[in-house]
């Protein structure tokens, strides 16, 4: 059995990929290593270690701790790593940069420096999960491709750029099997209700404004977390070592579009009255720096590894609403806490 390595299991993207690899890939042993930052929650894990006492271990350390990451190599014989870990959120990498360098570029290097340090001449697959911000802003026209230039505009791309390089640094320079996907903006169940869908759905459901930046007209490009992570798994079971495959499902949408497709939805879910809740819309002060446009081409991915996104936008937005109409305790209990204070800086009273 193959012990796979998941940093940043607790957090969105990585809980749903541990969920996936645990329930698909019988082959493997998962140990999911999460500092358990803000964005980091064991209710995203619950229940994994009664089903699965033999395949699963979570370990809390922090990924910029060297120590920490040399004894878990030393104790579990890892073959792949899988690096989710980072400070995610664009919104607060203008409040506090620091934060992500040190995650996102440190944290990086750590890890990488153990597997090295572990792998000695080539043992093991090292797999980044990146993210199309660090090509940038697109005009209105043309997508991203494997070969567009890296220029981030934010923090967290910049923080993500420079891992990127570093990630393609220890291939050349050591050989080691690293390589990279990069994904658009992803969404589905377990997303910290900071993100735009997830914020909206908690706002639309407590009674309060809806803010959209600008005047709404920034494109994103939407995946199903599911679809990303099968990605992933075809990345590290059939890339060359070195690769870069960005990952998307076609999907653009202009944020105010896709605001109203989530307001029209609540309604149908709830009840609601979709004027009363349109009524909510406040167009806010834009973010500094903010990226027009992002559309990714995954047609490397589709050729070379066989990718396929299967969840309809429709379909996949209608089942997130409904997981968050399930999971109201879920986002109440982080809404309550910590998070409250960042709301207040980042929108005001
Ligand atoms: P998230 O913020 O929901 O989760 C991040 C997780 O990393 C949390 O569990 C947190 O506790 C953990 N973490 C943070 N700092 C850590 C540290 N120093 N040591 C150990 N653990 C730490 O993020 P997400 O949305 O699930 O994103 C996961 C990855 O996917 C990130 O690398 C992100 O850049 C990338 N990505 C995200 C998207 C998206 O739309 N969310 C799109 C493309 C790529
Ligand atoms: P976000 O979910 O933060 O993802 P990213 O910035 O990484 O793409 O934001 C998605 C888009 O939604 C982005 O263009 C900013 C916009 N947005 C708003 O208009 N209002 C909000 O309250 C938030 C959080 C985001």
């Amino acid at each position: 059995m193959k012990t796979l390595l998941v940093t940043g299991g607790a957090g969105f993207i990585g809980s749903n990929f541990v969920r996936m690899a645990l329930s698909e890939h019988a082959g493997r042993r998962v140990v999911v290593l999460d500092g358990l930052t803000y964005a980091g929650n064991l209710e995203n894990l619950e229940g994994l270690q009664e089903l699965y006492p033999e395949r699963y271990r979570f370990v809390r350390a922090d990924v910029t701790d060297a120590q920490a990451l040399a004894s878990l190599f030393a104790e579990e014989a890892v073959e792949e790593v899988v690096h989710f870990a980072a400070e995610s959120h664009v919104d607060r990498s203008i409040l506090g940069p620091m934060a992500f360098v040190k995650t996102n570029v440190m944290g990086t290097a750590t890890l990488l420096e153990a597997a090295r340090q572990a792998w000695g001449d080539g043992r093991g697959r090292y797999l980044q999960v990146s993210t199309d911000e660090v090509y940038g802003a697109l005009g209105d026209a043309g997508a991203f491709t494997e070969e567009t230039p890296l220029d981030p505009s934010s923090p967290y791309s910049a923080s993500k750029a420079g891992a990127d390089h570093l990630v393609l640094a220890y291939h050349r320079t050591y050989g080691m099997h690293t390589l990279i996907t990069r994904c658009c903006n992803n969404y589905g169940p377990y997303q910290f209700p900071e993100k735009l869908i997830p914020f909206m759905i908690a706002r639309m459901v407590s009674g309060d404004t809806l803010p959209v930046y600008g005047r709404g007209e920034n494109v994103r490009d939407w995946i199903h977390v599911d679809d990303h992570n099968r990605g992933v798994f075809l990345a590290l079971e059939k890339s060359g070592p070195g690769q870069v495959y960005n990952l998307g499902a076609r999907c653009e949408l202009r944020n105010i579009d896709l605001v109203r497709a989530l307001i029209r939805e609540v309604a149908a879910q709830t009840g609601r009255d979709p004027v009363e809740l349109e009524r909510r819309l406040a167009f806010v002060q834009d973010r500094p720096g903010h990226d027009w446009r992002y559309a990714i081409d995954p047609s490397k991915a589709v050729r070379e590894l066989g990718f396929r996104p299967r969840v309809a936008f429709e379909e996949g937005l209608g089942s997130t609403v409904a997981w968050y109409l399930a999971h109201e305790g879920w986002w109440r209990r982080i809404v309550s806490g910590e998070y409250l204070e960042y709301v207040r800086k980042q929108y005001g009273a």
